[in-house]
């Protein structure tokens, strides 16, 4: 049942049967903003008093009022501390409100809070939309099903509430980016948590041309064309698995003519076992995730028709599994990329930037204004910036600062790491051009920066970002905007970049 989510003044508030979601700042006294009377309010203050409700961060008390009052059921839900707000509080409140309350057949009221700095209401309720649509995220079709999971998602109607008539149109604004915001982050998550035997190249590629439409062209490579047009980095990476891998190229075309030329280039894995150099212990687990910059870039695309983009936007994945059977490339090996440079294989499961390499050379042909690339490419990403950090690498300081501004916007975290030329030559093969890891080994090594050296060697000094999502693409555990599996990290960096270049 999809939920619908819509806004109204105070004076539309109907109370009966439904939930009533209001916020406390830490620190500070409750404060209904009118909604309760003075001696409810008092009520309520002791029952925070008596529950050690302190209005942390997502912290949420419910409590049930009397039968007159404007609502069945209240749900408080803290911000923290005021001067510490940030809209990612909000989503948190509002997920920790919005999943109390899905098992309801009634409407869940939200009010808007008051916030304190300068912040638009359109971006109040578009944060508010993004909470409640990520909190009701739930991956459940290879559950087999029962009269629980049926409940979960019975809630039909959120309302955010806001003072007046007149904050209405914004707020409808808002709702309508959080729409679009949340879906690409939860298109993500479906395809990231699709059982890696489920997802093969060619399963992706059918979902990429579904997102063809009259304004986005879609066009996906047959292995007998990435032969012909030399896309070996692609075809190396492929070698060890019986399903033929895909290039997809995406482009969107705005309605007047293009502000700019932006490329998108995602890493689609559909599967690392590591290859040849198997992947040992526990580090296979979770590999069917390393697709999820492919599906970014897809969702990011499907994302700027909805929002009017007013740019060309590009998107390339390169599709396949990294598989260890009979033909499988081998250490040793020496592979040719699309841009003609050869590719020395010291270790198969670097794998991503060797398919990367191929897309780059590819992207650069189509005369972009900026490459950017997101990819789940190393594990050294993961111990420099743990998983709440994307990692930033660029070959330009512009860039790299819109990009960073769009991802405050947007919420999320990136944080940049130096291309540090002086390494430059631990990626310079002995028998080949360039050799797919350090030659000092994969320890101690900075692997993060040393992937994103090797990727700048295909992006022909054009202005380029690499976004490393290899620790925030999936999470092991559960928080109130995001179950355990896929995140659909960054995309909405990618929307809110491409909104305000
Ligand atoms: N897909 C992995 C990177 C990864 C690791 C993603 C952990 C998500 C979580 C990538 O293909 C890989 O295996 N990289 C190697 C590179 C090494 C051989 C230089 C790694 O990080 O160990
Ligand atoms: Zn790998
Ligand atoms: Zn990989």
């Amino acid at each position: 049942m999809p939920l619908h989510i819509d806004c109204l003044d105070r004076s539309r508030f109907k109370g009966e049967k439904s939930t009533l979601g209001l916020f406390a700042w830490e620190g500070e006294r409750f404060n209904s903003e009118g909604w309760l009377d003075s001696r409810k309010e008092k009520t309520l203050e002791e029952i925070t008093r008596r529950e050690h409700f302190k209005a942390k961060t997502a912290e949420l008390l419910i409590h049930y009022l009397d039968k007159e009052e404007p609502a069945m059921r209240l749900l408080l839900a803290g911000l923290g501390k005021r001067k510490e707000a940030q809209l990612d509080t909000l989503k948190q409140a509002v997920g920790k409100i919005a999943k109390s309350s899905f098992k309801q057949t009634e409407a869940l009221w939200i009010d808007l809070p008051k916030w304190p700095e300068k912040t638009s209401l359109n971006a109040l309720a578009q944060a508010a939309t993004e909470g409640v649509l990520l909190a009701r995220y739930k991956y459940s079709k290879h559950k087999s099903a029962n009269e629980d999971s049926k409940k979960e998602q019975a809630l039909e109607r959120a309302i955010l509430v806001v003072e007046k008539p007149d904050e209405i149109a914004p707020a409808q604004a808002g709702i309508k980016k959080g729409v679009i915001y949340a879906e690409a982050v939860n298109f993500i998550r479906d395809l990231v948590n699709e059982p890696p035997s489920k997802k093969r190249p060619a399963e992706l590629a059918k979902i990429a041309k579904s997102l063809g439409t009259n304004r986005i062209r879609v066009r996906a490579y047959t292995k007998m064309e990435l032969e012909r047009i030399g896309m070996n980095g692609i075809l190396g990476g492929n070698s060890g698995s019986p399903h033929e891998p895909v290039f997809v190229h995406l482009v969107y075309k705005p309605k007047g003519n293009p502000k700019k030329k932006i490329g998108l280039v995602g890493k689609g894995i559909t599967f690392d076992s590591g290859g040849l150099n198997i992947k040992i212990g526990n580090h296979m687990t979770t590999m069917k995730m390393d697709m999820a910059g492919a599906a970014s870039v897809l969702a990011a695309l499907r994302a700027c028709e909805k929002l009017d983009i007013p740019h060309e936007v590009h998107g390339f994945a390169p599709f396949t599994e990294n598989m260890p059977g009979g033909n499988a490339y081998k250490p040793g090996d020496i592979i040719r990329a699309h841009n003609g440079k050869t590719i020395e294989i010291l270790n198969t499961d670097a794998e991503g930037r060797v398919i990367l390499a191929d897309a780059l050379s590819f992207a650069c042909k189509q005369n972009l204004d900026v490459i950017i690339d997101v990819a789940t490419l190393t594990g050294a990403v993961v111990v420099a910036l743990g998983d709440n950090y994307t990692g930033l690498l660029s070959n330009n300081e512009k860039l790299a600062q819109d990009l960073i501004a769009a991802s405050r916007l947007a919420g999320e975290k990136i944080w940049q790491l130096p291309l540090a030329q002086e390494y430059k030559d631990r990626i310079k093969g002995r028998f080949g051009d360039l050799a797919n890891i350090s030659v000092r080994g994969s320890g101690s090594e900075p692997g993060a920066i040393i992937g994103g050296l090797f990727l700048e060697e295909f992006v022909d000094s054009k202005p380029w970002a690499h976004l490393d999502i290899a620790g925030t693409a999936w999470t092991d555990s559960e928080t109130s905007l995001c179950p355990p599996g896929g995140t659909g990290a960054i995309v909405r960096t990618l929307i809110e970049y491409l909104q305000f270049q």
